[in-house]
Parts: C-alpha cells; sequence; structure tokens
C-alpha cells in the first residue's frame, strides 16, 4: 500500500487527531523552523517551544542560572527581556553552545503545539532539505508537512518547502491535493528562484518592512545543515539525533 503524504497548508486546517501514527514535519521558512535549526546546529542542547512570553519565564527558571536563554519574537522583534530573537544567525555558537533555548514566536511554536499527538515530529527548512527528504523516505507512517503561515495566512515561502519535499520523495507514495498544489508551486525552482520567492512572501515582505533581509537570504539557502531535529514528544524538547 503507498504511503499517504499530506500538506497541511495551515496549522488551523488540520485536527491534532489527524496526525496520529504519522510522522509530522513542521515547516516555518521565515523563521522559526530556520532560526531552530541554526541554534542545534550551532551546539545548543535543546529548543523547548511554548505558546507565550509567560510560559517562557516560567519554563526558563526551571534552569539553572545561565543554562537555558529565552528566544523569540512578537512582530517580528526581540521580546523585551529575553535573550535572543528569532533570527538564525543571532544563535551562534558562542551563544548557545551547551544552552537550552525556551522559545515562542507567533507562529512556529503554535504549529508546533499543534503536533503533540503525531508518532514523530521533525523540523524542516530549506537550511535542511536534503535530510529531511532521507529521514522521510525511511518507514510506512504517513507524512503531514505542516506549514506554519503568518496569523492565519498561507504563506507561499512554507508551502514552496512542502512542495520541494514533494517533489523529491521517490517511491510509492499516495499525494493528497493540497500535496500536488505544493509541488506544483515547487516546479521549476532553483536556489535563484528560491530566494527571490521569500523575498516576494508575505513572510518575506514582513521581514524586509523590519530591515530583516538577512535572514531571507540566511533561510533561502539550501542545505546548510544535514541533520533533522526531532521533538521528543514526551519530555518536550528539540533535539538533534544522536550522531
Ligand atoms: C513565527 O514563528 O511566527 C515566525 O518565525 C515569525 C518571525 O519571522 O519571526
Amino acid at each position: 500500500m503507498s504511503r499517504r503524504v499530506s500538506v497541511h497548508l495551515l496549522p488551523e486546517l488540520f485536527e491534532p487527531e489527524a496526525l496520529q501514527g504519522g510522522i509530522a514535519v513542521v515547516i516555518d521558512i521565515l523563521r522559526a523552523s530556520t532560526t531552530i535549526i541554526s541554534a542545534l546546529a550551532a551546539g545548543a542542547s535543546a529548543v523547548i517551544p511554548v505558546e507565550d512570553v509567560d510560559e517562557a519565564q516560567r519554563v526558563v527558571q526551571k534552569f539553572a542560572p545561565g543554562s537555558a536563554l529565552l528566544g523569540g519574537e512578537r512582530g517580528g522583534m526581540k521580546i523585551p527581556g529575553f535573550d535572543l530573537g528569532n533570527s538564525p544567525e543571532e544563535y551562534a555558537s558562542d551563544r548557545v553552545r551547551d544552552k537550552t533555548i525556551v522559545l515562542t514566536t507567533t507562529n512556529g511554536t503554535k504549529a508546533i503545539l499543534r503536533t503533540k499527538l503525531a508518532h514523530r515530529v521533525l523540523i524542516g527548512a530549506f537550511a535542511n532539505l536534503g535530510a529531511v527528504v532521507a529521514a522521510l523516505q525511511q518507514g510506512n507512517a504517513p507524512i503531514h508537512l505542516i506549514c506554519a503561515g503568518s496569523d492565519g495566512q498561507v504563506t507561499r515561502e512554507d508551502v514552496l518547502f512542502a512542495g520541494e519535499v514533494v517533489r523529491r520523495l521517490t517511491g510509492e507514495f499516495d499525494f493528497s491535493d493540497a500535496a500536488r498544489i505544493a509541488a506544483d508551486v515547487a516546479a521549476n525552482s532553483s536556489p535563484e528562484t528560491i530566494h527571490q520567492a521569500l523575498l516576494e512572501s508575505l513572510g518575506g515582505a514582513n521581514l524586509s518592512a523590519l530591515k530583516l533581509n538577512a535572514d531571507i537570504a540566511f533561510a533561502a539557502k539550501v542545505d546548510r545543515f544535514d541533520k533533522v531535529p526531532e521533538l521528543s514528544i514526551p519530555d518536550w524538547r528539540i533535539v538533534l539525533p544522536p550522531s
């Protein structure tokens, strides 16, 4: 029997129960999933995604002083009192190595919170596209590609990534209509067209308005990292697989 591949254009467009037994990939290209991958690649020990600022402040207090950092954004900007915003390049080794990052963002961490019932939850972005596809080629669980969107609106950058994944999967798959639509969006894409699409997307326009174009260029680069962060659901921490 062929494996079902569903693309969810927004987190609101599926019921959490629909993910039971499946492998979910959370996609927030601009910028939460790119930033999570960047933080872990830079040596952060884990990322804990939380819903809001109050919860982030409660969670960080459970850690020994200096061992955890608060990260995230509201309106695209660093949250007052937080250590880090949501720019992937802020999460450099000298800031994050061996630290736990407690992260809250407007859309990305909310999308992750809707995946609690999945069998496995991976974090995907152009930064680790090849590794995500390789991970999904294993096993038989249904695949759910979850686009975070922006404040309830579908965003091109997330759909473009989902489409790239769909196009690269090889074997016996049964694609949903939304998966086929995403693949059409990604048809004929190249490194240049991906960067241009991110610049022109809703998320890209929001970041350009905040003069955060460097984050768009960072997020557009394919295969910076060859690892796929995974949410350990029982202890609610996103970590890299053991090497
Ligand atoms: C989010 O999770 O809402 C986004 O990553 C927003 C942002 O660009 O910081």
